[in-house]
């Protein structure tokens, strides 16, 4: 065994052991994988059903080694993972079948059922690389050790980090951030990603070159519901959420409770979690309905910030599909919460892009957040989760592709969704035509894997998967233009490239253009929200007491960032312009 080797084994069993403390149920994994393994192959002898298909493509194309995760050496600005969770009880009661593949510490794979026109079934399986892939035997733990801790020397270095749980509702945001539910409902709070976060702020201050410091440890824990900011740690009091002309945002009178301990901290959670806003739907009895931050705040002696932890448990993003409540209410809280998620996403993909406009007045959520998307040290780690059953399998879709839009532009040098298109008795007559530069492309990106890994690393363990490489470029609400399905599909190498868009462009000029029309679709993208900002501005008028200072100051500053964006569209038209002449 390498050196390397050794490490990355020693700080698995590390994390391992790390985790049987902090987690009962840890001791389950072993026991899960091999009811998995048993389940599967009583399948095996049917023939033809979802559960069999999906069987015979793990055994034809996934040999499943033990994943092992790679020590984290750098910290890339944006980080995304993804977290599969187990069937649960009911699921497995029905026999739900679990459709999600993680064949190591990258990638995952959705295997949709399909028909053809003549009603042959068939496999569609669709494969998407993150940062990290956690499976279903992984604990709260392990997720923490790759995804939030990494983050704690971004907060002491003096920066604001934050670390996102998005998905479905039933999905394992809240277990992830807040603790294991017990059978009665609580939540064993010390196993939550907010609670390991807190202790090795702890353990951080009791080292040697912050111990002289005094630095003050706080938290703060607000939900975010109908647009509106409660606090969770002061009776839900309403807070108001306010801007000056420099932009800084304010929620004011938010609490921010000293702490000197992880059992402290502990309370407070506890506590928090106990007023924020639930309600049950058709797939999980203690779902929450809001977005939750959690804040961890380092201040001197003084008072002065030091940095900065915002845990956030997002409201679950597909609130809509859920009839099992009052229709209007969810209308409206779809609404709010689908608005908050792309003001989101365009935020942490602006961190990504450096100087981008950053469109934080979409929402509340994003609005409250705004010093996490700026900041040259800012750092940002989001986690999808993802439930394992057929009929969760569009959402689950629809949250792969949310988390890989967020880290596309960062993962710019490959494809970002690669799509296996294999049916259900795996004749895949096309196939072979692409191995050739499939090949080439693999070993490019295990090279890369190895720069980033070391060559003893995760690279070792990527089980053999590619069949066929399909560019999916999805850009919300407009279809993707000329320009980026062309630089798609050239990236992907694809055989049929379509004659008018394979046109040899000069590089330079490429970029030029996709930056011309990059900035003219964000531009179209951004203006609902102007509108909505602008409209619920004006409706401040309507009140008797409106501040007109206050209101034509705001008016002003969104102008103005409007003009800015078009000034800057302006100047890349005109820059093509006079490359093309
Ligand atoms: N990785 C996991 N291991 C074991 N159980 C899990 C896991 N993830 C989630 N669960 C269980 O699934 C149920 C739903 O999880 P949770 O409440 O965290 O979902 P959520 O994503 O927060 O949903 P919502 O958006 O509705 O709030 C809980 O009972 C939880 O304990
Ligand atoms: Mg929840």
């Amino acid at each position: 065994m390498s050196v390397q080797s050794k490490r990355i084994y020693e700080r698995h069993s590390m994390t391992t052991r790390r985790s049987k403390s902090a987690d009962p149920g840890a001791s389950d994994r072993k026991s899960l994988v091999n009811t998995a393994a048993a389940r599967s192959q009583s399948r095996l002898t049917a023939d033809n059903t979802l559960a069999s298909m999906v069987d015979r493509y793990r055994a034809q194309h996934l040999c499943q080694p033990a994943i092992v995760y790679p020590p984290v050496t750098s910290r890339p600005r944006i980080c995304v993972a993804v977290r599969k969770r187990p069937l649960n009880g009911a699921e497995m009661g029905r026999k739900d079948t679990d459709v999600l593949s993680v064949p190591n510490a990258r990638s995952v794979l959705v295997h949709e059922f399909k028909h053809r026109v003549d009603l042959t079934p068939y496999l569609e399986n669709h494969t998407f690389r993150f940062d990290y892939a956690f499976d279903e035997t992984a604990d709260n733990a392990l997720v923490y050790e790759y995804t939030a801790r990494p983050l704690i020397d971004t907060v002491f270095a003096g920066a604001m980090a934050t670390c996102f749980a998005y998905g479905q509702t039933g999905s394992g945001k809240t277990h992830t951030m807040g603790g294991d539910f017990q059978t009665a409902g609580a939540q064993m709070a010390g196993n939550g990603i907010y609670a390991m976060a807190a202790t090795d702020v702890f353990a951080r201050l009791r080292a040697p070159e912050y111990r002289s410091q005094n630095i003050g440890v706080y938290v703060s824990f607000f939900e975010i519901y109908g647009g509106q900011v409660m606090d969770l740690l002061n009776k839900k009091a309403k807070l108001r959420v306010l801007e000056d002309s420099r932009q800084r945002v304010q929620v004011v009178n938010l609490q921010e409770c000293p702490v000197d301990s992880v059992s402290s901290v502990l309370k407070y959670i506890q506590n928090g979690t106990h007023l924020r806003t639930s309600g049950a739907t058709s797939v999980n009895r203690h779902s929450s309905r809001s977005h939750a931050v959690f804040q961890i705040v380092l201040r001197s002696e003084r008072g002065a910030l030091r940095g900065k932890f915002s845990l956030v448990d997002l409201a679950g993003n597909e609130r809509g599909a859920d009839t099992g409540a009052d229709s209007r209410q969810i209308a409206v809280e779809t609404a709010d919460i689908n608005k908050s998620l792309l003001a989101l996403k365009e935020c942490i993909r602006a961190l990504g892009r450096k100087g981008a406009h950053l469109p934080f007045r979409g929402s509340t959520l994003t609005q409250v957040l705004r010093d996490s998307f700026i900041g040259k040290n800012s750092s940002t780690c989001m986690i999808a989760m993802i439930s394992p059953t057929m009929q969760s399998c569009e959402h689950t879709l629809n949250t792969l592709r949310y988390a890989d839009r967020v880290k596309e532009l960062r993962a710019d040098t490959r494809s970002p969704i690669r799509g296996i298109a294999v049916n259900g008795s795996d004749e895949d007559t096309d196939a072979a035509d692409y191995e050739a530069e499939d090949d080439e492309e693999e070993e490019e990106e295990e090279e890369e894997e190895d720069e980033e890994y070391g060559a003893d690393g995760i690279g070792d363990v990527i089980a053999d998967i590619t069949h066929e490489v399909i560019p999916h470029v999805v850009i919300p609400q407009i279809a993707p233009s000329l320009v980026t399905q062309r630089r798609a599909l050239t990236k992907c190498n694809l055989h049929k490239i379509d004659e008018e868009l394979a046109t040899d462009f000069e590089p330079d000029f490429q970029e030029l253009e996709d930056q011309m029309i990059g900035g003219h679709e964000e531009l179209i993208r951004d203006f609902p929200a102007f509108t909505d900002a602008n409209a619920e501005l004006l409706e401040t008028t309507s009140s008797v007491d409106y501040d007109m200072d206050e209101y034509s100051d705001r008016v002003l500053d969104l102008i103005n960032e409007k003009i800015n964006a078009i000034l800057a569209l302006k100047a890349k038209v005109s820059q093509v312009r006079a490359h093309h002449q």
